[in-house]
């Protein structure tokens, strides 16, 4: 009996070919973009205390109630692999005396998240995102700098027709207002409700609005933004201003509740037509002023967004023209265990020069080396062998015309250059 094989766990996925090269370059776009308006890079770790998350994302979330991969270790310690990126970023920016004093804090982050998720197209157990979060200042203009990150992100990424659904969930003030409302609507609505949402409205009754099942009721619900405060209403407008004067087109839409609980003012999620409306947001974010003090850090305003990688790369597969990664452009062979050290010579030059080069120098047949570069999409061959050794040359293939010619090393890279002008 033969020994059955070990599939990957439902919801990951391997990134093979080109799709490494694509997860890849979304996430170096969004670190060039980013850096160029500020933001440094914060590394923080993939698991993380499980309750910095029911306490930072909320007990009474989809993400930690249902979907969170908790664990204990081997010592004992309840800890959950991260679900999300901001309680971790805010839990190591809030506290460190290294950087605590400079404020505003601007920090670009990006990895892989955890949710027991329902898998689809889209949608996994496990996926990348990359986001910034801004810390220390409570200002208008920061919320709208941070929308204007995430709008320069999907240009440089080739992604136009981003649909910026704009919200605000007002002050904390605000929000308790708007609790009661709510509870006074959906309470004599209990018994149609399903249980998910007759416990939501006993625990936490803005949840009541993340519900698929009961949506009629969500749509016929009080509106939040009605009820906002002046200051509230004021910071609101100011965000829109801003995005009007940067020339950012955004939608106003009062449903953008978001599934998370620290959010406070403005929140938004990016939409897309090629996703499938709310449930696959291309991303989403929002302010959070009073996220580090429910971690028990000193209090910190704080604003940020988290991009999807997985679904920015369902969007740029549809487009055309989008360079999916690099393959090496060149193989270089040594024909001959003497040609060796020459051949090796040759690759080194043409990395200096920037050219992606691979190196074989194993015994084989020419032909198949030939057939590996035509499966990588490898459209040079440079040849070493005796004769290219003593003359101090290269044999230069093009292997889509099939023509070849004898070169020195400089010609060669100033050739491969051109090529890659054409
Ligand atoms: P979120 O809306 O939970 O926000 O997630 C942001 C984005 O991550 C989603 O819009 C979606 O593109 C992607 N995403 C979420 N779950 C999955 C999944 N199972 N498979 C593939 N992609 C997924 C946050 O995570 C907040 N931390 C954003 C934020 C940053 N707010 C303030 N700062």
């Amino acid at each position: 009996m033969s020994t059955p094989a070990i599939a990957a766990p439902r919801g990951t996925r391997d990134y093979l070919d080109g799709d490494g090269a694509a997860l890849l370059s979304c996430i170096d776009i969004h670190r060039r973009v980013s850096s160029l308006f500020g933001y440094r890079h914060v590394i923080t770790p993939i698991f993380e205390a499980a309750e910095l998350f029911e306490r930072g994302t909320g007990t009474g979330t989809d993400v930690v109630e249902k979907e969170m991969y908790s664990f204990t270790d081997r010592g004992n310690r309840a800890l959950a692999l991260r679900p999300e990126g901001t309680p971790g970023v805010i839990r190591a920016l809030a506290a460190d005396p290294a950087v605590r004093d400079i404020r505003p804090y601007r920090a670009q982050y990006d990895g892989p998240m955890f949710r027991y998720d329902r898998p689809q197209k889209g949608r996994y157990r496990e996926f990348h995102q990359v986001g910034v979060e801004v810390l220390g200042v409570r200002d208008p203009n920061i919320d709208v700098e941070v929308l204007h990150v995430a709008w320069e992100t999907f240009s440089a990424l080739g992604i136009g027709n981003v649909d910026i659904r704009l919200n605000s969930l007002g002050s904390r003030e605000d929000r308790l207002h708007y609790r009661d409302e709510l509870v006074a609507y959906y309470t004599p609505l209990r018994d149609e409700l399903c249980e998910d949402c007759r416990r939501r409205l006993d625990t936490n009754p803005l949840r009541l609005l993340d519900c698929k099942t009961d949506a009629r009721h969500v749509a016929a619900a009080p509106i939040l933004l009605d009820g906002l405060a002046a200051d509230t209403r004021t910071y609101f407008h100011d965000v829109q201003e801003g995005l009007r004067a940067e020339g950012i087109p955004f939608t106003v839409d009062p449903r953008i509740v978001r599934g998370l609980d620290y959010y406070c003012d403005t929140t938004f999620e990016f939409w897309h037509s090629s996703l499938n409306g709310a449930q696959n947001a291309l991303g989403g974010g929002g302010r959070y002023d009073g996220l580090a003090e429910v971690l028990g850090l000193p209090h910190t305003p704080g604003v940020g967004y988290a991009l999807g990688v997985e679904r920015l790369m369902v969007i740029r597969s549809e487009l055309e023209g989008i360079q999916q990664g690099l393959s090496p452009s060149v193989l270089v062979i040594a024909l001959d265990a003497e040609s060796v050290k020459h051949a090796r010579t040759c690759a080194t030059a043409l990395r200096a020069a920037s050219v992606p080069t691979a190196l074989d120098v194993a015994k084989g047949k020419l032909d198949r080396k030939f057939r590996w570069c035509e499966r990588m999409g490898v459209s040079w061959c440079i040849m070493c062998g005796e004769d290219e050794v003593r003359d101090g040359q290269v044999t230069l293939r093009n292997l889509q015309d099939r023509t070849q010619e004898r070169l020195d090393m400089d010609a060669c890279i100033a050739r491969l250059a051109a090529s890659r002008e054409e």
